[in-house]
């Protein structure tokens, strides 16, 4: 996707040095635009640990990168060593499943080299085609998703089509295009009248942030609303449909999503308005039963929000906003309930939040 004209993606391996790779640095967005090398192992870890990179599947496309760059810079090749980097890998964020999708499929695929050497060129191989398998993954998204904005479009006779999102499941959250964002971008291109409320997704504002920050320089309308604003919207008739990205799905359905999904699930629900799910298969974890009992949701510092991040005087300003003692707590996800999910979009087509039909899907 493009920012001020050019065309980006998150990642990538950086020109004439393929022991480096580079990311857009989501810290600074939409503020300032700054792209970071990551050289090691450790260096793919705290850009996962410390949102440098975020959505589920950048952090597994990151994920493969990382342990490519772990295998280059690698002194003892024995299996326990490999083993060692990419558990260490996989505790950098517990929620996106993505994250241990990419580990083992590199773990899986380096088996085939004899050499460290050959391991190292599958590796980069793999997380090569990882990335362009996740950017065709919402590419199919985006075109399987369509429909459905067109289908609302065609009922309202022309008028704006209001869409409500969550958190940032942007082509920030992904390498290009998003998973939820996919079919709105598509039906913009098309030239279907529509409009995105943003939620701006306390505490670290993804929505506000990033997601307000893609569709601005795409020309896509949008409105940026504080989370608590999609309840009363939805009863005033003010949005047709909702679309969000998700962390994890379990097989039976149930959706992790950044914290605050399952409240515009509920009210979706209570107003009659579909609430879809879109992402790539690499999101589902399909040896889990029950989401809502299983998946694990990650706690980050209270500090997210107790602090607020701004732009002042030209540069990212940090203010608190509480009393300074006041303790705080952070669950960075929430899991809805399959119940509550009108479908799932994914790269292989439209499916029930059921574990009959997700299985259909492997
Ligand atoms: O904590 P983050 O920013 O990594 O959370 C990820 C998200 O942006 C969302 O939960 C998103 O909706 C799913 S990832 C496409």
């Amino acid at each position: 996707m493009k920012i001020n004209g050019k065309h980006y993606h998150t990642i990538w391996v950086k020109e004439g040095d393929p022991k480096t790779i580079q990311i857009i640095d989501q810290r600074f967005l939409p503020f300032d635009f700054k792209t970071q090398d990551l050289r090691t192992l450790e260096d793919a870890y705290i850009s996962i640990q410390e949102m440098w990179v975020r959505g589920a599947p950048l952090i597994g496309v990151t994920a493969a990168y990382g342990m490519y760059l772990g295998l280059v810079n690698l002194t003892d090749p024995s299996e326990d060593t490999i083993q060692n980097m990419a558990g260490y890998l996989a505790s950098s964020r517990p929620t996106a499943v993505n994250l241990r999708f990419a580990i083992d499929l590199i773990l899986d695929q380096i088996k085939k080299g004899n050499s460290l050497q050959e391991k190292i060129q599958i590796a980069l191989d793999t997380a090569n085609q990882l990335k362009a398998d996740e950017i065709e993954n919402c590419r199919l998204i985006g075109e399987h998703g369509l429909p459905f904005i067109e289908a609302i479009a065609k009922a309202k006779k022309g008028d704006t089509v209001n869409i409500l999102t969550h958190c940032n499941a942007g082509w920030l959250a992904c390498v290009d295009y998003g998973t939820a964002t996919a079919p709105i971008y598509l039906a913009h291109e098309k030239g279907i009248k529509l409009h995105v409320w943003v939620d701006e997704t306390r505490p670290r504002n993804q929505g506000a942030r990033l997601t307000a920050y893609e569709l601005e320089q795409h020309g896509v309308p949008h409105t940026v609303i504080a989370d608590n604003t999609g309840g009363l919207l939805m009863q005033k008739g003010m949005v047709d449909l909702v679309i969000v990205g998700s962390d994890r799905t379990s097989a039976n359905g149930d959706v992790a999503n950044k914290i605050g999904t399952y409240l515009k699930a509920l009210a979706a629900h209570d107003n009659h308005i579909p609430f879809y799910v879109a992402l790539p298969l690499s999101t589902i974890d399909f040896t889990m039963d029950d989401g809502i009992k299983n998946i694990p949701i990650e706690q980050r510092s209270e500090d997210e929000v107790k602090y607020i991040e701004g732009w002042h005087n030209d540069e990212i300003t940090r203010v608190r906003l509480t009393p300074e003692n006041s303790p705080a707590l952070n669950y960075g996800f929430d899991v809805t309930p399959a119940k509550y999910v009108t479908a799932l979009i994914t790269e292989k087509g439209v499916c029930k939040a059921n574990k009959d039909e997700i299985g259909k899907l492997k």
